[in-house]
Order: C-alpha cells, then structure tokens, then sequence
C-alpha cells in the first residue's frame, strides 16, 4: 500500500513546517490536516454555527469546500491562508475538533490525500486514528516557552499580531484541551519516535525525521 509517515504533536512543535520540509524532500503528498479543522472552524464563523453544535459542525464539514493549491489554502473559493492562521482561529478549530461526530465526518477527507507516491500526514491523531498503518510515526514536541516563541516568530513574519505572554497561556490551554478530550487524545503513542525539538533547529529535526525513514 503507499506509504505514510506520520507527524503528530502539540501546538507549534513545528511538526507543520518539518513535515512540509520532509514532503518536499521525498517529493511526497503533504496532508495538513489541522487546516482543514481550521477551515471548518472558518466556515462555521462565517455561517453562524456554534463550535459546540455537533449536527450543524457536521453538515458543514460534510460540504466542506476546502483545498489546497500549491501552498495556498483555499475555503469557498477564497484564499485563506492568513486568516486560517491565526490564534483565534486555532483555538476555534480546537473546540470543534473536541467533537467525535466531527472527527469522523473529516476522517474520509483526510484519507483521501494518501496518494501516491507517499504521504507526508501532519497533525494529532495522524498515528492513532487516521492512518494506523503509517511506517513510520513521529511525536514532535518542545517545551511551551519554546513553542510559543516559534508561534510568536510565525505570527509576527505573517503580519499577524502577537503577545509572548498570551501564547504560553493560550498554548497551555490548547495542549490541555487537545490532550484531555475524549476522542483521539494528543498523546505519544506506544509505537511513535519521540522528537523533542526544544533544543533542535528545523534542519536538524528534519533530518532526524529523514534518517529514521530511511533507516
Ligand atoms: O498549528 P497548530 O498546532 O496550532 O494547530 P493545527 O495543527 O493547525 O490544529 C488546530 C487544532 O485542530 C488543534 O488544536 C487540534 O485541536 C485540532 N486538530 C485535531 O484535533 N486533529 C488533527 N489531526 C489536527 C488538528
């Protein structure tokens, strides 16, 4: 079957962007598939759905009209990409993704992208739920006040608008919801490599990545 590297972490352990590092190197699909809880998120403000009205969050996220187009994220036609970044954003995509009949309504979406040659799956619950048989399975982690450094870097290079201090609270708050919720869990699975990257470039992790794919 074609194969499936999967990344799994916290918030802003910069599994996106290694993922999209390794992707590009092995010439392989990338799924990002926080954006698309992301753009749920987006379609549910702007039709004026609660995050905590499962039937609604999945009828939406049924006729989701989400894509991705070389590097541009694409909700209804309209490009997304600095608005699907944001914080608020995030946190939205966060309470939604609490919901189990929405994971399952995503769950297709995101298998979908398994193509081949191979896919590079970036997200939660890529090990535990989405894609169980991936070769290899990566948890990529930092401390909080080093991921909320990179966020804060992230943010403040897209124009966005940022505070250190908020993000550490904020990022706590999402690591507990991400990790406490009753379906797919954010947690290391018993057969994923720990990647602490506290201490660790993006090159560096990126090769950590590469090597144990090729190993
Ligand atoms: O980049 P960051 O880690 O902040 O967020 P993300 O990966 O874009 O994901 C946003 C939110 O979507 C997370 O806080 C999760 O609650 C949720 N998510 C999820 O539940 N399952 C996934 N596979 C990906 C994201």
């Amino acid at each position: 079957s074609i194969p499936v590297l999967a990344i799994d972490g916290p918030t802003a352990s910069g599994k996106g962007t290694v993922a999209a590092r390794v992707a590009e190197v092995l010439g392989w699909n990338l799924l990002d598939s926080g954006s698309i809880y992301r753009m749920l998120a987006l379609s549910a403000i702007k039709r004026n759905v609660a995050f905590d009205d499962e039937a609604q969050l999945v009828k939406l996220a049924d006729a989701l009209d989400a894509s991705f187009d070389h590097g541009r994220i694409v909700l209804d036609g309209e490009d997304v990409s600095i608005v699907v970044r944001r914080e608020e954003t995030g946190n939205a995509a966060s309470k939604l993704a609490a919901l189990p009949a929405v994971r399952l309504a995503l769950l297709a979406r995101q298998r979908a992208y398994r193509q081949s040659p191979g896919l590079v799956a970036d997200g939660r619950d890529m090990a535990s739920v989405v894609f169980p048989d991936a070769f290899l399975k990566i948890f990529m982690t930092a401390s909080a006040e080093a991921r909320a450094e990179r966020r804060y870097k992230q943010l403040i290079d897209k124009g966005l608008s940022a505070n250190i201090d908020s993000l550490v609270l904020e990022l706590r708050e999402r690591d507990l919801r991400d990790s406490s919720r009753p379906v797919a869990p954010l947690k290391q699975g018993p057969d994923s490599v720990l990647l602490d990257t506290t201490a660790m470039g993006i090159e560096e992790a990126v090769q950590f990545v590469l090597d144990h794919a090729h190993a």
